[in-house]
């Protein structure tokens, strides 16, 4: 079987689905259940024999070494942290406690264990370690895509502190011989995101005829890759990836937050017209722009496409519309997660920002 941590979130849980949709192999996801963790993500594999969850934390040393003892995974893929921006910003410590130290408990209980392994299963296993493109810190508009190879200059408390975690588990194997590989991905969307992060959040404001908060001045660039084939790419990553490499895994789909917005707002008028027939992008409102707003992202994914012959396979216009059609059709979802706390985050982080704009 395999460990997932963090599958109550979005990528790990479109990971859990598409793993039991396409594997017989059983399935462990270890999950704290943070704000961002929903189990009703993986209501369609509850009850299936092959799912396995506990709720616990990374960190947790006595819990982790409980579980690998007695399911015994030939692989761990770690999705397991904090996870926005802005949060980062607002809660520092929390990123650093999930990020590093959790990261560092997971990796000390996990090398112990491969450690104990017999010979063929040590040389079968594997750590995938999920991490972000925002550890190389900000591209100028004309500058070369991220390689791997790219210097590490993390802008945010949270790419600080996933660069923190990538370069324990990058020293895992140089010291320990430990089996690991680290991905760095772009920013993801898709289905079951939470409203926080860009894209669902744009969704979830307009279908309610809310302002449309555009940090800045909106030209600042993302890469966007569609959350399954982030999935898919991890697949090839773990069955097919050299241990101790580092992937760059990407959509081939830069845009700037305009753009985005701008798209969204016309599939809406579209798909879910205003009553009153104005466009949805009468709604978009600049703000103030986020503290150390990292300008561009853009990945440069030859080595996945040449060694492990993985490439995107949605482009960000199907990708998109898709999602919209996925968060029309999930209403009871929206609602179940935009609880009192979601409430509370958007009130304290957009008020100030909407005033001083
Ligand atoms: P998410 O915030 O949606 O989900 C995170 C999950 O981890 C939640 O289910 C939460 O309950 C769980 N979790 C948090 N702290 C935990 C702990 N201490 N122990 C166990 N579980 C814990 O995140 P996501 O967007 O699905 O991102 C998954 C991974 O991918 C993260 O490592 C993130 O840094 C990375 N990543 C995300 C993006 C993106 O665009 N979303 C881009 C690049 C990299
Ligand atoms: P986000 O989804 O938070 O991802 P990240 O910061 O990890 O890239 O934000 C994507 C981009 O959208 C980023 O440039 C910040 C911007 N943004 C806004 O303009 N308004 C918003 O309300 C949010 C959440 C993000």
């Amino acid at each position: 079987m395999i460990l997932v941590t963090g599958g109550c979130g979005f990528i790990g849980s479109a990971f859990v689905l598409r793993w039991l949709a396409q594997s017989q192999e059983p399935l462990l996801n270890l999950d704290l259940l943070t704000y961002a963790g929903h189990p009703g993500n993986l209501a369609a594999v509850q009850g299936d024999a092959r799912y396995h969850f506990c709720r616990g934390d990374i960190g947790d040393a006595a819990l982790v070494a409980k579980l690998l003892a007695e399911h015994k995974p030939r692989a761990i893929v770690n999705f397991a942290a904090e996870s926005h921006v802005d949060r980062s910003i607002a809660d520092p410590l929390a990123f650093a406690r999930t990020n590093v130290m959790g990261t560092l408990g997971l990796l000390q209980e996990a090398l112990a264990y491969w450690r104990a392994l017999d010979a063929g299963a040590a040389a079968a296993f594997r750590f995938v370690h999920v991490s972000t493109d925002e550890v190389f810190g900000s591209l100028a508009p004309d500058a070369a895509a991220f390689s791997e190879t790219h210097p590490y200059q993390p802008n945010s408390p949270y790419s600080a502190s996933k660069a923190a975690s990538d370069h324990f588990v990058r020293a895992w194997h140089h010291t320990y011989g430990f089996p690991a590989l680290i991905t760095n991905c772009s920013n993801n969307y898709g289905p079951r995101q939470f409203p926080e992060k860009l894209i669902p959040l744009m969704v979830h404001n307009a279908l309610r005829g809310l302002p449309l908060p555009v940090y800045g001045d909106g030209q600042q660039v993302r890469d966007w890759l569609f959350v399954d084939d982030h999935c898919s790419a991890l697949e090839a990553v773990l069955e097919r990836g050299r241990v101790g490499e580092t992937y760059n895994i990407g959509g081939r789909s830069e845009r700037t937050n305009l753009q985005v917005v701008h798209t969204i707002c016309s599939v809406l008028d579209e798909l879910r017209p205003q009553a009153h027939g104005a466009p949805h992008a009468q709604l978009v409102k600049h703000v103030t722009d986020r503290p150390g707003h990292d300008r561009r992202y853009a990945i440069d994914d030859r080595k996945i496409e040449a060694e492990l012959h993985w490439r995107p396979a949605v482009a960000f216009e199907q990708g998109i519309r898709a999602t919209i059609e996925w968060y029309l059709a999930n209403a009871d979802w929206v609602e179940s997660v935009t609880s009192g706390s979601y409430r509370q985050w958007v009130e304290r982080q957009y008020k100030g920002l909407a005033k001083a704009a």
